[in-house]
């Protein structure tokens, strides 16, 4: 079990082959409830695909539980709305535990309502994909997407537990596997190369994970996010190849690419992007977009995806990280990464070479 202190929080990350059962979970409560009191207050939030896990986790109790579509296209004001309405009609009340079983989204979705119905209750996460045991279940950011844009609303609500069973990972298409491993690199980046070396012995895409490659990256980001919970600092660094993937996301069209595949994307352009400020060494730029080809993302500019360039470029300028009309990106450095602002004109001419497009 690993445990990280996020501002006022606490949250515990159970890491495991099977998935929890009700007495695992109630066993894991701090202050622990008896069985009956926790099967009283359970509230479920799961999507089309991660039913079947809420019904593992059950056994025979039936609990109340809320069903959204799956899909970044369920990330929105409607869905959480669906959320606390099912949360009234189940009777739910602030001792209540809402239990997002799902990936990212469920997990931002769920936090978010937890964090909001009757001003806050009890909040746990069954993560159910590589991206949200490696990235998204850990650090308290909940949220949703608001015209167009991503993570537009939210709130900091870590969960108290967080479950990551391995076993989930047996059924998630490939296609979410893989978006998956764009976070476990960029966090690898951050951390060190020797974490980067071990994602390149081999593509893990082709063989079992193994949950210590998990815990490190859930080490490392628990450790950031205990040090800056609510990201004046340090935090920022996760946000490598994030500035660049949001504006490819929105550009596509919310749920065409998947937010490891843009992350992936992202982070090739901060490398790129690096190497021209002269602050990411050539050699490690290289060693980084050789492995990011060599789990199959695109790392090629303008994507394929992008047809409309000005779209483009206003969904960079509106990031909502822009503050005072700079933009900040985050580049690998010599080692881990750094911050850099970008403001004047020169700055944005720089973008549109490593974008690769011409400007309108
Ligand atoms: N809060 C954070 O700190 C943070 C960090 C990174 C990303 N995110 C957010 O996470 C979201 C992406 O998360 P995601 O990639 O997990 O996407 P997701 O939650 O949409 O899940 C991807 C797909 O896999 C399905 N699925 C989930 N678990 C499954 C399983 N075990 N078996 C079969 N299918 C399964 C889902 O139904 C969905 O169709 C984005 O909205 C992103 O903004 C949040």
């Amino acid at each position: 079990m690993l445990q990280f202190n996020f501002g006022e929080y606490t949250t515990r990350v159970f890491i495991s082959r099977e998935i929890p059962g009700l007495d695992k979970i109630a066993a894991d409560v701090d202050p622990q409830p008896d069985s009956s009191e926790l099967k009283s207050n359970l509230f479920f939030i799961c999507d089309e695909n991660t039913g079947y896990i809420a019904d593992k986790i059950c056994g025979s109790f039936i609990a109340p539980r809320c069903v959204l579509k799956s899909g970044e296209e369920s990330k929105t004001w409607d869905s959480v709305e669906l959320i606390l309405e099912a949360a009234r009609k189940a009777s739910c009340g602030r001792d209540s535990y809402f239990i997002g079983v799902g990936g990212g989204v469920i997990g931002d979705l769920a936090g978010f309502a937890a964090s909001i119905y009757m001003r806050g209750c009890r909040f746990m996460i069954v993560s159910t994909t590589l991206l949200g045991m490696t990235d998204a279940s850990v650090g308290g950011k909940t949220g949703f997407n608001l015209s167009g844009i991503k993570n537009l609303a939210g709130s900091f609500y870590p969960a108290r537990n967080v479950y990551m069973p391995l076993e989930c990972l047996s059924t998630l298409p490939e296609k979410e596997l893989k978006s998956g491993f764009a976070e476990m690199i960029k966090t690898a980046i951050l951390d060190s190369d020797d974490f980067l070396e071990q994602l390149s012995i081999k593509n893990y895409l082709d063989h079992e994970l193994p949950a210590d490659l998990i815990e490190r990256a859930v080490t490392y980001k628990g450790a950031i996010v205990s040090e800056d919970f609510r990201e004046s600092g340090r935090r920022m660094l996760l946000n490598l190849g994030h500035t660049f993937a949001h504006a490819l996301e929105s550009a596509a069209g919310l749920g065409e690419i998947s937010h490891g595949e843009a992350v992936a994307w992202g982070i090739a352009r901060a490398c790129e992007l690096g190497v021209m400020l002269g602050i990411t060494p050539a050699q490690r730029a290289e060693k980084i977009i050789k492995l990011i080809k060599s789990y199959g993302y695109i790392v090629s500019s303008p994507h394929p995806l992008v047809s409309d360039t000005e779209a483009f470029f206003n969904a960079i300028k509106s990031d909502k990280k822009k503050k005072n009309a700079k933009l900040t990106f985050i580049v690998p450095g010599t080692e881990s990464a750094v911050p850099v602002t970008m403001e004047t004109e020169n700055d944005f001419k720089l973008l549109y070479k490593v974008l690769n497009v011409q400007k309108t």
